[in-house]
Formats: C-alpha cells, structure tokens, sequence
C-alpha cells in the first residue's frame, strides 16, 4: 500500500504561530487562561492543560489579575476589552488573516455596505467577525440564502477564512444578479485554499482519503467535504486509533490530509499504524 501525504497539509501558519505564543506564555506564567479552545484539537487541548493552560469560556472566568489568551479564532472588540479588564497580561494569538477579515468588515460597515459574511453563525471566529461591524449585518451559509431584502442595496461580501471557494463563488455570482453595487473581500485564507487544493490532488491519486482532525474543527470538516465530493471514500478520523484495518484492506493507495488545527505528532502517529497495516 502506498501511503501519499497531501502537501501543504496540517498545522496552519496562524494556529502555528498562536501554539508557540501559548507555549512561550506558559513557560514564562505557569497559568494561562484561554478564551475557548485555543485549538480545534482535544488531543493537543489535553497535552497544552498539562502544561498549566486552562479553558474558561467567558471573560468573567479569567480570575482578576491573570494572564488570558486570545485564540486564532479572534473575538469581538468587546470581548477583547472584557478581557483588558480582568487581566495582567493579554497573549493575542489571533491570526492575522482573522484579523484582516474583522478590518475588512469593519470598514465595509463604515462604508455604509450591508455586510454579507459567508460562514457558520455559530463559529467563534464568525461571531468575531460580526462584532466589529457597526451596521447591518448577515451571516450566509451559502447562495441559497440570499433572499429578497437584499435586491437593491449596497453589499459588502466577505468570507470566514476557511469557506470552500466553490461556496464562496457561487455566493458571490447570487449577488451579481441581485444587487446593483457589491463589493468583495476574498477573506478565505492562503492556507485554506491551498489544503483545499492539495485534498483535489489527492483525489486523483487515491483509492482513499483519511482527513485527520478535530470534529470540531471548520476546516477539517471542509477537506472531509472535498473528499467526499471527489468520490473517492473518505474517512474523517480525529487520531489514529479510530482507523481500522477493514478500511484500508484492499486500497492501493492512500491519501491523509490533515486540517489546519492537526499537530504533527497526530500525524506521525497516523503514519506508523499505517505502516504496519
Ligand atoms: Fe489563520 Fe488560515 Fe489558519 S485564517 S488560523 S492561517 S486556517
């Protein structure tokens, strides 16, 4: 069996770079209180709380004087002040691309556009979003829910950092035949697209697809939904354990694509039961 590994797969910049923040902080504070998960990944969750991080799921859990963490994920301006209050320090691992969508929707709103954001409402990053907009604001989840209030007005369309582009796109086009002045910022970020892109390749490769990640992670769930569209099998796995022989048995070849939240040892770990199927 051959084992092909998508490229570029794993560990996104932005969670890299909030991780090794984390860690800095809690070599140097002992005690680090995140505002949520600070990745998508409850076996790399359980290794961080053994270094001293714990997971508090609003401001007021953050005991008064405490270092606090902003995940990559962002939140909204007020939570971020919420936070300033209560804390000593504030370690702000929010990704850039995140950042970059806030400012976009931010100044959207200032342009007086109704702002469109592509996205699950429910996702913190998109509850992030939606808090720097001033105006008028809508979380669509695809084409099909663009409706009738919009025809005529002026919109502002952005998108969560890990949407499919596909959705993206055909979100957009809806607005074209609707809406006399729409303006776009194409927020899905760099490394999505390029996972997204590698699990295509994958699929031309493959007999089969394991996407390795968080079932709580977005954008796993959207290299899982690549697969499974290519119609190659896929198979969404959070570590290891949970792959068994009789998926693998006769597949010539396989391909592992793991989300932009999958630390590298989950990986590995794949890999080596892999191997000795
Ligand atoms: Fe940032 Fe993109 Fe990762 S938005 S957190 S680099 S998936």
């Amino acid at each position: 069996m051959k084992i092909i590994i998508a490229e570029p797969t794993g560990l996104c910049f932005g969670v890299k770079r909030a991780i090794t923040t984390l860690e800095e902080a809690l070599k140097r504070f002992g005690r680090v209180y995140a505002l949520g998960s600070p990745i998508h990944n409850p076996q790399e969750i359980e290794r961080l709380e053994n270094f001293g991080l714990a997971v508090v799921h609003e401001p007021s859990g953050v005991p008064e004087g405490a270092v606090s963490f902003v995940r990559a994920h962002g939140v909204t301006p007020e939570i971020f002040a919420a936070l300033r209050e209560r804390s000593a320090n504030i370690i702000d691992g929010t990704c850039p691309f995140v950042k970059n969508a806030q400012e976009r929707a931010k100044t959207l709103s200032q342009e007086g556009y109704i702002v469109i954001i592509l996205g699950d409402v429910s996702h913190p990053e998109v509850r992030g979003i939606v808090g720097c907009v001033s105006g008028e604001v809508h979380v669509l989840s695809g084409a099909a829910e663009i409706t009738e209030q919009f025809r005529g007005k002026r919109c502002g369309i952005l998108s969560q950092t890990t949407q499919r582009v596909e959705t993206f796109a055909a979100l957009v086009a809806g607005f074209v035949s609707t809406t006399p002045e729409i303006k776009v910022y194409n927020t899905i970020c760099r490394a999505t697209l390029a996972r997204q892109q590698s699990v295509r390749r994958l699929a031309g490769e493959a007999e089969g697809i394991i996407v390795l990640g968080g079932k709580n992670s977005a954008n796993t769930r959207k290299l899982a939904e690549i697969g499974a569209v290519s119609g190659v099998p896929t198979l969404w796995i959070e570590h290891a354990g949970e792959l068994e022989r009789s998926w693998v048995r006769d597949k010539r070849a396989i391909g592992i694509a793991a989300g932009g939240s999958t630390p590298d040892w989950l990986m590995k770990e794949l890999i080596q039961k892999l191997k000795m199927m």
